[in-house]
């Protein structure tokens, strides 16, 4: 066996002479979750049915829990050509390409059905090309993951006024830190890999995730309370290198795109399927489950008449979100 280098540049997949002589590669994909959340069913999914697709001539490697660095890292590897293909939570990739925040504008997407239809429709594609032009990433699949739940080890909160004092661990996301600021706190940006850590060693009080996370990352070891708040539906996309997607014959290219679509298709499922039963995992662990008082209200009337138009300008101008408000049929 020989390795490829001397004639294209070697990616961080390992490319080889296969036993028929033709060109083999074994691809990393970096997960930012543990295994057993909706971006490890994403990523088995789409190992399983891209490696069918080549026949079996190139492989998948999947490296699970942040082993690949932070999501941020991954997204700034695939786009350096250091990194094939990365699972990471979206608000992760928009600070790379802040188009794409208009899915993390609170209170936008208002269930799994919007999320599917945005990320599957002219709007899912828009941003698509978007990243592609700013992040050199291409997004190829995406994990549904449900709606961002906040936890916390200290009480239950179902009121702003519960939430005051508390000290909340967000990604370092612009749209995410405004929201919690104009629910009156300021809350605390961190590296995704760091958050158990911190949430463990009581650095910080809380956080917010969907259930299937929160489950996959054991976060019921450290956190007692969950308020089902609901304003971010996660999205989780599968991004791969554009300079590598690039260089695929067009074969290639094709079997990325529809184990990316497939794994899409069976994501939303899955998560329709395992959200229940997970909420009642985490019960039975000893979490106690609150909604917000008054339907939310309150929470809903800060974040929106703040966070969205301080952000018109980086999602690429108000016309784009009245374009994603018009698909999803409320203008
Ligand atoms: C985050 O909170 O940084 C992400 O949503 C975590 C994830 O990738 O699941």
């Amino acid at each position: 066996m020989k390795f490829k280098t001397a004639i294209v540049p070697l990616f961080a997949s390992a490319a080889l002479f296969g036993a028929t002589g033709a060109w083999a590669a074994t691809f990393k994909v970096a997960v930012g979750d543990a295994q057993g959340g909706t971006q490890w069913e994403l990523a088995t999914t789409f190992k399983k049915s891209f490696e069918q697709k080549v026949g079996g001539k190139h492989k998948l490697d999947l490296f699970p829990n942040g082993q690949l660095g932070s999501e941020e890292d991954t997204v700034s590897n695939a786009a350096m050509g250091t990194l094939d293909f990365s699972i990471l939570a979206i608000n992760n990739i928009t600070p790379f390409s802040p188009t794409v925040g208009v899915l993390t504008l609170p209170y936008v997407i208002q269930s799994a059905e919007e999320a599917k239809k945005l990320t599957t429709g002219d709007v899912g594609k828009e941003l698509t090309e978007n990243t592609v032009r700013d992040a050199k990433v291409r997004i190829v699949g995406w994990a549904y993951s449900g709606f961002r739940v906040l936890t916390n080890s200290k009480k239950p909160v179902k009121t702003l006024a519960d939430l005051q004092g508390l000290k909340i661990r967000v990604p370092k996301n612009e749209i995410m830190i405004a929201s919690y600021q104009s629910w009156g706190l300021n809350p605390t940006p961190m590296a995704w890999s760091e958050t158990f850590t911190a949430l463990q060693q009581r650095v910080v009080d809380g956080q917010d995730n969907p259930y299937i996370t929160i489950s996959a990352m054991k976060f019921n070891e450290v956190q007692k309370y969950i308020t089902n708040i609901r304003y971010v539906f996660s999205l989780e996309p599968l991004v791969v290198s554009e300079a590598l997607f690039k260089k695929q014959p067009a074969d290639v290219q094709k079997a990325i795109l529809d184990a990316g679509a497939e794994a899409t298709e069976h994501s939303y499922k899955f998560l329709l399927a395992t959200e229940d039963k997970i909420k009642k995992e985490l019960t039975a662990k000893g979490m106690q489950i609150s909604d917000p008082a008054d339907g939310e209200k309150e929470f809903i009337a800060k974040a929106t008449q703040t966070v969205w138009p301080k952000f018109h300008a980086s999602i690429g101008g108000k016309d784009k979100l009245d374009k994603v408000l018009k698909t999803l049929g409320r203008q």
